[in-house]
C-alpha cells in the first residue's frame, strides 16, 4: 500500500525501552501529558479504552440507560452492555458527526442514568452542551476520549467535562493500554480495586501486539494477510455475554495491566504533543487538497467553538463507504470506516444483533444518512502537502469510478 492508514510512531528504540522499562515511569510522563491536555493527574492505567469504560460504569454503580451516539465503532458501545447497562441511541449532527445534544435531550427518560460522549475523529463538538445537559438532569457524563484527548470545546479540554474520562493510547500515540481518569479520588480508587480482580493480559497477547506494531512501523502492511491479528484473535479470552443475551460482547481487552504495557505507554505518551500538533498541520494540508479536488466531499466540521485533534480525518462521500474502501485501495490509499480492523465496514447497528434491540430507526435519520457514507482518510504527524495531494487525487478518481459504476 503506497499510503497506509496508519504510520506508526513506534520503533526498535521504543521496543527496547518497553521491554527494559518499569511500571514507575508512566506517572511522570502522565503528569506532563495531563498538563498538556488538561486531564487530571490522578488516573488508572488500563489495558484499553474498553476496560476504562467498563470500570467507569461499574465504579459509578449505575443501573439503567446510557444515551450514546450510534455513529461509532462497536468497541465504544460494548462496555455499556458489559457493565449491565443498556444503550439508548440518540441521533448525531450532520456537520460534526457527534451526538446531537438536542436529540440527546429528547432521549432522556425515567431510566436514563448517563450520557456517553464520543469525540469522533478527535472532534470535541457538543462536549460543553452534553455536560450542561447531564448537569441539568442529574446524569453522569462518561467521556470516551479515545480519539479526542487534548481536543477542546469552548476553550475547555475534553476529559474535564464529565465524571469519567476514558482513553486509548494506541489511538493517540501508538502505545499500549489506556487510562481512566476523573476528579473523584474515592471513585477512582474503587475502579482501581475492581481492575485488580481481573486476570492480567496474557504475555502472548502483548508479544503479538508488540510484533504487529513493529511490523506496521517498519512499513509492512498487515491489513490483507494479517497473521499477528489473526493470532491475536486466537489469543483473546472468550468474550463475555452479559445479561444472559445470546449476542457476544467483546471485552477481551479488559485485563489487569503488566509492567511491559505501562513501560510501552510511558515511552510513547511522551510523544503526544509532537504527534498531535503534526496531525493538526497534516489536517490543514488535507483540507486544502480536498477543497481543490473534491468539492463534493463533506469534511467533518468542528462546530460552536470546538476544536479537533484529528486523530482521524473523517469525510462524508456520495458513494458507499465499502465501495470507497476497495476503490481507494486500488489507488494505493488505505481508508477505513468506523473501526480499524480487516478493511471491513462497521456493521450498521440495525444489522448488528448485539445493538439492534436498542435501536429506534425513526429517531436516527442523520445516522442512517451518514453511516454508509463515511470514510476516514490516512493522516499522520509527518504528512506533508504532497502526500495530502495524492490522497485527494485518489479520492477524486475513486469517486468518479464509483459514480461510473452506478
Ligand atoms: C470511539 C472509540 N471508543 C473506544 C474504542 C476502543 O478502544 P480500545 O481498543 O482501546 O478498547 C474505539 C476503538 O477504535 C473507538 O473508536
Amino acid at each position: 500500500m503506497e499510503i497506509p492508514f496508519l504510520q506508526s510512531a513506534f520503533g526498535w528504540a521504543g521496543l527496547c525501552r518497553s521491554l527494559l522499562g518499569s511500571r514507575g515511569g508512566l506517572q511522570r510522563v502522565w503528569d506532563s501529558f495531563a498538563r498538556d491536555t488538561g486531564l487530571s493527574t490522578d488516573f488508572v492505567f488500563t489495558s484499553s479504552c474498553r476496560a476504562a469504560l467498563v470500570l467507569a460504569y461499574r465504579a459509578l454503580c449505575l443501573d439503567g440507560e446510557v444515551i450514546v451516539s450510534p455513529l461509532t465503532c462497536s468497541a465504544a458501545l460494548q462496555p455499556i452492555l458489559a457493565a449491565g447497562l443498556r444503550p439508548k441511541f440518540a441521533d448525531v449532527c450532520l456537520d460534526s458527526f457527534n451526538l446531537d445534544p438536542e436529540a440527546a435531550q429528547r432521549s432522556i427518560g425515567p431510566r436514563t442514568v448517563a450520557i456517553e460522549a464520543i469525540y469522533l475523529g478527535g472532534n470535541a463538538s457538543g462536549a460543553a452542551a452534553l455536560a450542561e445537559l447531564a448537569r441539568k438532569h442529574g446524569l453522569k457524563l462518561v467521556e470516551d476520549c479515545t480519539h479526542g484527548a487534548g481536543a477542546r470545546d469552548g476553550g475547555c479540554p475534553t476529559g474535564t467535562f464529565g465524571d469519567a474520562a476514558c482513553l486509548s493510547f494506541p489511538k493517540i500515540v501508538d502505545g499500549a493500554g489506556g487510562a481512566l481518569c476523573g476528579r473523584n479520588a474515592t471513585w477512582l480508587n474503587d475502579a482501581r480495586n475492581l481492575q485488580s480482580s481481573w486476570n492480567t493480559t496474557s504475555r502472548l497477547r502483548i508479544g503479538l501486539r508488540l510484533l504487529r506494531t513493529l511490523l506496521t512501523a517498519s512499513g509492512i502492511n498487515l491489513s490483507e494477510e494479517n497473521v499477528p491479528e489473526s493470532l491475536l484473535r486466537f489469543a483473546r479470552r472468550r468474550p463475555e455475554s452479559p445479561n444472559g443475551s445470546t449476542t457476544q460482547v467483546n471485552i477481551g481487552k479488559c485485563a489487569r495491566t503488566r509492567s511491559v504495557e505501562s513501560a510501552w505507554a510511558a515511552c510513547q505518551l511522551g510523544k503526544w504533543r509532537r504527534l498531535a500538533s503534526g496531525r493538526q498541520t497534516a489536517a490543514l494540508h488535507l483540507k486544502r487538497a480536498l477543497a481543490r479536488h473534491t468539492p463534493n466531499v463533506r469534511i467533518q466540521l468542528s462546530v460552536g467553538g470546538a476544536e479537533s485533534t484529528y486523530t482521524r480525518f473523517y469525510v462524508r462521500v456520495p458513494a458507499r463507504s465499502d465501495d470507497m474502501i476497495g476503490l481507494m485501495r486500488k489507488h494505493g490509499v488505505e481508508v477505513i470506516h468506523l473501526s480499524h480492523g480487516d478493511g471491513a465496514c462497521q456493521l450498521r447497528l440495525d444489522h448488528d444483533p448485539c445493538f439492534s434491540p436498542y435501536l429506534d430507526p425513526k429517531e436516527l435519520p442523520n445516522y442512517f444518512q451518514l453511516h454508509d457514507h463515511l470514510i476516514a482518510l490516512p493522516l499522520h504527524a509527518a504528512m506533508g502537502p504532497t502526500e495530502a495531494e495524492k490522497i485527494a487525487l485518489a479520492l477524486k478518481l475513486s469517486l468518479a469510478a464509483a459514480a461510473g459504476e452506478k
